[in-house]
């Protein structure tokens, strides 16, 4: 098994097929679908999944090409990475892509392979975001080596958006939300997410997605010299087909005291390995969580309708505004709302002096959070046609930069290319 075959039949564009294989780090979790429009292509990229290196990656290949696709992505979700075989010659392939682009996540990206040999056509889809044109016939070794340039590079910003979640008080429900958030992103994209749940005395999420594992992240933060893609896979557990935990030990036979940076190293790691890193902070203010929180992609914070929640959501505001001031500000949302006979602020009184509109408002559901709470469940795994739940998956749209619910999606090569300019 350890042993690497190559497709020797197929003439390799790197010259030395095994040694560039080789010194290939993992291509990270990420959602891969081809389109090919012959055996010859299709073959090594079913062969490529195969390898050791795509191990943690989806990949799917269907025949078709790139009408294919564009038929699928009107009502699917794009995955990260879409190979398309064309043998259109150039003029008709940038008109197809053109037509793909309509239908296609700006943020997924795009490798074609063409039959062309044609430097205007490379040159042009090269400029409108294309990630790499390879020109038929590929081995397995060129797919592998494609993805892992694009993936892979060591010096390219991590793939991952971290989303960072604290709860206002104590209790408020912010790690449920983090984890059905997470949930519902993982099973409603075609997109791997990683929980990380850094409350290590109390941290729930191992109860709430009913894991037991006898790693997680502890190991992580008390060995920051020994983290990397693959000691990290060892850490985590798997809770769905597209959603990993590091889980807190949830143990008291230690104190767990920490430097300002005692997450970077795991944080960075995780957004190196899965496309959306979920990070269940735990309501703390101290250095390591300022840093963490200051350091996010996006910060939610929940808190419920009351004047303690008010207060700190405002010093919360005001604070990760100055700690981020070229950011949005943190995201709100309000939880555990309508309690009966309960004396609450209104959501328009509780925004007002924070200047931040909820995303959310969430009621009090006892039975429901309690159901899935003590099964060890997610709130969609329970009752999916809840309207919680159908809030759950509208905020996991919001939150991924997927506003609108497909099939409308945002459209226009230059939507989908102008971010790949980079
Ligand atoms: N909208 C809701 N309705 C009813 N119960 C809820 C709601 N949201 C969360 N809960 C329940 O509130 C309790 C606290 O939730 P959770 O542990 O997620 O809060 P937290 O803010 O992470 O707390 P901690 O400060 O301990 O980290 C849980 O039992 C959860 O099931
Ligand atoms: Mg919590």
């Amino acid at each position: 098994m350890s042993s690497v075959a190559f497709d020797t039949s197929h003439e390799n564009w790197s010259g030395e097929p095994d040694k560039a294989l080789q010194a290939l780090r993992p291509v990270p979790r990420i959602s891969i679908q081809a389109f090919c429009e012959t055996e010859a292509v299709a073959h090594p990229i079913e062969r490529a999944s195969q390898d050791r290196r795509m191990a943690k990656a989806h990949l799917k290949v269907h025949m078709g090409g790139i009408a294919t696709a564009i038929e699928l992505y009107q009502s699917a979700a794009t995955p990260n990475l879409v190979i398309i075989e064309s043998r259109d010659e150039p003029k008709q392939l940038i008109a197809s892509l053109k037509e793909l682009a309509e239908v296609c996540d700006p943020t997924s990206k795009v490798i074609i392979v063409g039959h062309y040999n044609d430097v205007w056509l490379y040159r042009e889809l090269i400029r409108s975001g294309i990630s790499e044109y390879v020109v038929a016939p590929i081995s397995m070794a060129d797919i592998v080596s494609v993805i892992a340039n694009i993936f892979v590079d060591p010096h390219a910003a991590p793939l991952g958006r971290s989303i960072a979640f604290v709860g206002a008080k104590g209790g408020v429900g912010s790690s449920t939300i983090a984890h059905n958030l997470a949930w519902a992103m993982s099973s409603l994209f075609e997109s791997e997410v990683l929980v990380a749940d850094l409350d290590l005395p109390f941290g729930t999420a191992n109860i709430n997605f009913d894991q037991d594992p006898a790693q997680g992240i502890a190991e992580a933060v008390f060995s920051p010299e020994r983290i990397d893609e693959v000691y990290l896979d060892r850490l985590l557990a798997q809770c769905a087909e597209r959603l990993s935990l590091l889980a807190a030990p949830s143990t008291l036979d230690r104190v767990y005291d920490f430097e300002a940076e005692a997450f970077a190293q795991v944080i960075d790691t995780a957004q190196r390995s899965a496309p959306l890193v979920v990070l269940d902070v735990p309501h703390l203010w101290t250095s390591w969580t300022r840093t963490t929180l200051a350091r996010a992609d996006e910060v939610v914070i929940t808190a419920t309708p009351e004047l303690a929640n008010l207060r700190n959501t405002k010093n919360l505001v005001d604070t990760l505004k100055k700690l981020r001031p070229n950011d949005e500000a943190p995201k709100l949302i309000i939880n555990q709302a309508n309690v009966p006979k309960r004396p609450e602020i209104s959501a328009a009184d509780f925004s007002e002096p924070l200047g931040v509109t909820p995303l959310a408002i969430i009621p009090f559901e006892p039975q429901l959070f309690g159901n899935a709470a003590n099964n060890g469940r997610m709130l969609g795994e329970m009752e999916r046609n809840h309207p919680i739940v159908q809030t759950f998956n509208e905020l996991a749209h919001v939150l991924t930069g997927r506003r609108e619910i497909k099939p409308k999606k945002r459209s226009g090569l230059s939507a989908l290319f102008s971010r790949r300019k980079k």
